[in-house]
């Protein structure tokens, strides 16, 4: 049986994952491609410090003796970080290496690089681990979805802020306490900002929106918001009005109205621009994606030929991420058996690709709690400010049980630019009738 060989470059969860993953699977996978995939060498950070039971003989210290090997065909690079990761991966695509990363950090952050090395060099670049662990997204975006265009992507890509938001809702729990709790579990790291905040998710977006559309996304480019100003009234309430907050991260097509900037394309019905962003949105309860639990990630996508599709499963943690990365060693050595490089473009190039749109064009529903002081006229004055710009409101609940100096108010919005939704916002949290800051939620409907 012909063999290739790989090195791994980095032995921590992922590392010693997909280490143990061959050990246990890379039988079954050569009987299944015909290819023996052998692990040469690995690295790691100091050879003194490293208490795996792994032979010595496959360990070394500096990362270069594994790609300037030239008998390694395929580096992994599973150290995570967006330093010396690129480092690798670019000394290893310059020597013409099929290359396999999990890092959705060094994608999001050099990813137009990265590609244009691997096509400069004439090498394989795959990065299936990249986005939702062990759930096969990446390949059937560029593979399986090769012939839709890719109408609408909606993500619970963040296993840490799931499981936070599933337990708020479940047990009626403050943030700070089941963040901590999170924290304690191993759920969350310690500081949670990456996850919680948003990076984490905007990332994973932004590799899911390029290959969707076929354009580089800037990650500056991607509008963000976190999960550390929901309350657990915001998840009650929303709940009674028949929704489940998530963090979701969506990639639209919107047609929006055209401007000076970016005119809707001639005689097409090309879209103006997507939306790309991650924030916290009030789905309604009976949508498949409000009973994915605890840290357990989801994809769905609409495709005009497809219609919907549903991707379940776990996004993070050794086994899962090993998976994918398997399946990336498994098709790096396909490849390089067979000869092929860029057998499928990078990105799936959409013929109209656009542009991101700025979050204020946007246009959506919202869920709205403000605190108000109760006192007759009070609701007027709100209404006429939304009313002013524009905003349709649906509906208006004042909470009983509630009652005392201030109580809250809750407005459900109809679609409406996010612009004009944050301008009556700002002019709302200046009536002194009005305290605290007005908690805002989008609502997504998936129509
Ligand atoms: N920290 C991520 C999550 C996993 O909570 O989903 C790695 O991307």
């Amino acid at each position: 049986m012909q063999q290739v060989n790989a090195g791994i470059i980095g032995l921590g969860t992922v590392g010693s994952g997909v280490f143990n993953a061959l050990q246990l699977n890379g039988g079954l996978l050569s009987s299944r491609i015909g290819i023996r995939v052998a692990v040469k060498k690995i690295a790691v950070r100091s050879l003194a410090a490293c208490a795996s039971k792994i032979s010595r003989t496959l360990l070394v210290e500096d990362w270069r003796s594994v790609v300037d090997d030239p008998d390694i065909h395929i580096v992994a690079e599973l150290v995570g970080g967006a330093t010396v990761a690129r480092d690798i991966v670019l000394a290893a695509l310059k020597r013409g290496k099929s290359v396999v990363t999990a890092n959705k950090a060094l994608i999001s952050a050099h990813g137009e690089e990265l590609f244009a090395a691997a096509s400069r060099h004439g090498a394989n670049f795959y990065y299936e681990a990249s986005v939702c662990g062990g759930i096969p997204i990446i390949k059937s975006l560029r593979e399986g979805f090769v012939g839709n265009r890719i109408v609408a992507l909606y993500g619970i890509v963040n296993g840490t802020c799931n499981y936070i938001l599933t337990r708020m809702k479940l047990e009626r729990a403050a943030f700070a306490d089941v963040l901590a709790d999170a924290q304690r579990l191993g759920y969350a790291e310690t500081p949670p900002d990456l996850d919680i905040d948003g990076h984490d998710a905007a990332h994973k977006i932004g590799i899911l929106a390029s290959l969707a559309h076929g354009f580089w996304v800037n990650p500056k480019s991607i509008y963000m918001e976190g999960i550390r100003d929901i309350t657990a009234l915001d998840i009650q309430f929303a709940e009674k009005l028949g929704y489940t907050i998530k963090l979701l991260a969506i990639v639209k097509k919107t047609a929006g109205p055209a401007t000076k900037q970016s005119p809707r394309a001639r005689g097409s019905d090309c879209p103006r621009g997507i939306q790309v962003s991650v924030y916290p949105t009030a789905i309604p309860s009976s949508h498949v994606l409000a009973s994915v639990n605890d840290a357990f990630n989801a994809v769905f996508v609409r495709g005009d030929i497809v219609g919907d599709s549903l991707f379940y499963g776990r996004g993070a943690g050794k086994s899962p991420t090993a998976s994918a990365v398997l399946s990336d060693l498994a098709d790096a050595a396909l490849d390089l058996k067979f000869g092929n490089k860029h057998r499928v473009p990078p990105f799936v190039p959409h013929e109209c690709a656009g542009a991101v749109l700025p979050m204020e064009q946007i246009v959506s529903a919202y869920f709205v709690r403000l605190n108000v002081v109760d006192r007759p006229g009070t609701l007027a004055k709100i209404a006429a400010i939304f009313g002013g710009l524009n905003i349709g409101i649906s509906s208006v609940i004042q909470p009983e049980g509630h009652e005392g100096r201030s109580v809250p108010l809750i407005f459900m919005l109809h679609y409406a630019a996010n612009g004009a939704v944050m301008a009556a916002l700002k002019k709302i949290s200046r009536l002194p009738v009005v305290k605290g800051r007005p908690m805002m939620i989008r609502v997504e409907n998936f129509e």
